[in-house]
């Protein structure tokens, strides 16, 4: 398979982890690029459900390299919890799984000050997050305050980890929020830094290597194009770079080996947390979708916003993205529903909009310009080729590409790896 990078469209959490599960067995590498434990990846196998978080979806194949690219922020306590839970399923951890040298820790101060901070501020900024302390982790990564995984393995870590929980002690004070323990950060980080040692190399190289070695990279993108810090719903978004640029300041492959860009979109749209959502559904239909969709989120465990596909999030995608194929999922929850709507447009104060306004308070105010189309009434779970798809249901995809621009790769109509229609990759 062409190295291929795969982002989110939407808000995340469109399937990313069961698309990137169905196209490794085509792969020699799966890299994760950005984001952290925020993620939750979840890959249906027979009657198990795994929920990866910090660990590219292509673990569960043996024999697959699986890298933790630079730009991920990690947690590497919560790393060792999520290796143990899949060795204890069988997965093979050493030798397969990669963790930069360079990417960034997270520590539990980062987790006290993105409580704090939503705590403290009032609810008409609360971001939603999942508390894992991703903000502030990229925070200190800026600002050039942060940790890496090659200081885990530095002599000087437990000093270089004091000095920096005695700084966010007083942060956390002066905001009310939890403070840390010191010592028992320090042997906890340092216990986790033994058993990691073995997996932290440097992946750049590795990737690098691999890749004029002729091996096959897959680029597993976290969150979704509208989390992106640059190009999503500002401020209500994640601190990295969800979308395929990320791809490349995230590993240290260069955009000229990367080949294609496949993004994961839900044929309804979805969202979780604060921030703006034009087609939310507050009534029994945005009810009906996270019941027939099972919409809770995988991480937090928080119930998703639901509402209609919104053509205008998904241009915005395919343009920044540059995305190639679409990967459409779910379309087997919309099987029951007479009609659907699509929104093409968005309305504010007289003026129609065909591209997400940058003022948050201009698109919080937008409404959708909706188009109808005919349900089709009937289950899709069955369906093995996209020719034996009800005639709506062929309707609606091919309407959904055509506003987006972009052409349908793969159709998913059910959580497992057989619901899944090849149709151009
Ligand atoms: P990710 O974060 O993008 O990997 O997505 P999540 O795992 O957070 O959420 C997607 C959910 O939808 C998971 O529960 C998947 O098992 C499920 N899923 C994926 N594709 C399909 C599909 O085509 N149909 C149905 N019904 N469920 C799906
Ligand atoms: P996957 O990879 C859906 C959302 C949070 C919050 C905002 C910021 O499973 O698609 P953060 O903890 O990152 O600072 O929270 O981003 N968010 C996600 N929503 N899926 C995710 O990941 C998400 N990761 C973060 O709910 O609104
Ligand atoms: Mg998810």
């Amino acid at each position: 398979m062409p190295n291929t990078v795969l982002v989110g469209v939407q808000w995340g959490d469109e399937g990313k982890g069961k698309v990137i599960d169905v196209l490794t067995k085509e792969v020699d590498v799966v890299v994760r690029y950005q984001g952290g434990n925020n993620a939750g990846h979840t890959v249906e196998i027979g009657e198990e459900k795994n929920i990866l978080h910090l660990i590219p979806s292509g673990i569960l194949h043996p024999g697959k390299m699986c890298v933790i690219g630079n730009g991920v922020v990690v947690d590497p306590v919560a790393l060792l919890k999520e290796m143990d839970a899949l060795e204890s399923k069988g997965a093979k951890m050493a030798g397969h799984l990669f963790v930069s040298d360079r990417a960034h820790i997270v520590c539990p101060y980062h987790r006290a000050l993105d409580a704090g901070r939503e705590a403290k501020v009032k609810s008409e900024h609360k971001i939603g997050t999942t508390k894992r302390g991703i903000g502030p982790a990229y925070g200190d990564k800026s600002s050039r305050q942060g940790l890496r995984m090659v200081d885990l393995l530095d002599p000087i870590f437990p000093e270089m980890l004091g000095q920096r929980i005695d700084e966010a002690n007083c942060v956390l004070k002066a905001i009310g929020g939890e403070t840390v323990d010191k010592k028992q950060t320090i042997t906890e980080y340092c216990e986790a830094a033994k058993r990691l040692a073995p997996y932290i190399t440097d992946t750049i190289t590795l990737l690098n290597k691999a890749v004029d070695a002729g091996k096959s990279i897959l680029f597993e993108g976290a969150q979704g194009t509208m989390l992106d810090i640059d190009f999503g719903t500002y401020p209500f978004v994640t601190s990295s770079n969800s979308t395929s640029g990320g791809a490349c300041t995230g590993t240290g492959i260069p955009p000229h080996r990367i080949d294609r860009v496949i993004g994961v979109i839900k044929a309804y749209t979805t969202r979780v947390g604060e921030g703006p959502f034009p087609t939310e559904l507050k009534d029994n239909m945005g009810s009906l979708l996270q019941k027939e969709g099972g919409e809770f989120g995988a991480t937090t465990g928080r119930p998703r916003r639901c509402g209609w596909f919104d053509a205008v999030v998904a241009r915005h995608a395919v343009m920044i993205n540059g995305i190639d194929f679409l990967a459409m999922t779910k379309l087997d929850v919309l099987d029951k529903l007479e009609t659907l709507k699509i929104c093409v447009a968005y309305e504010c104060n007289g003026k129609e909009y065909t591209s997400i306004p940058a003022n948050i308070r201009i698109l919080e105010k937008c409404r959708p310009v909706y188009e109808q189309m005919k349900g089709w009434n009937s289950s899709t779970k069955e369906v093995t080729r996209y020719d034996d798809l009800p005639k709506e249901a062929k309707a609606y995809v091919s309407r959904l590409c055509e506003l987006t621009g972009a052409k349908l790769g793969i159709l998913s109509v059910g959580p497992k790896r057989d619901s899944t229609l090849r149709i151009a990759i």
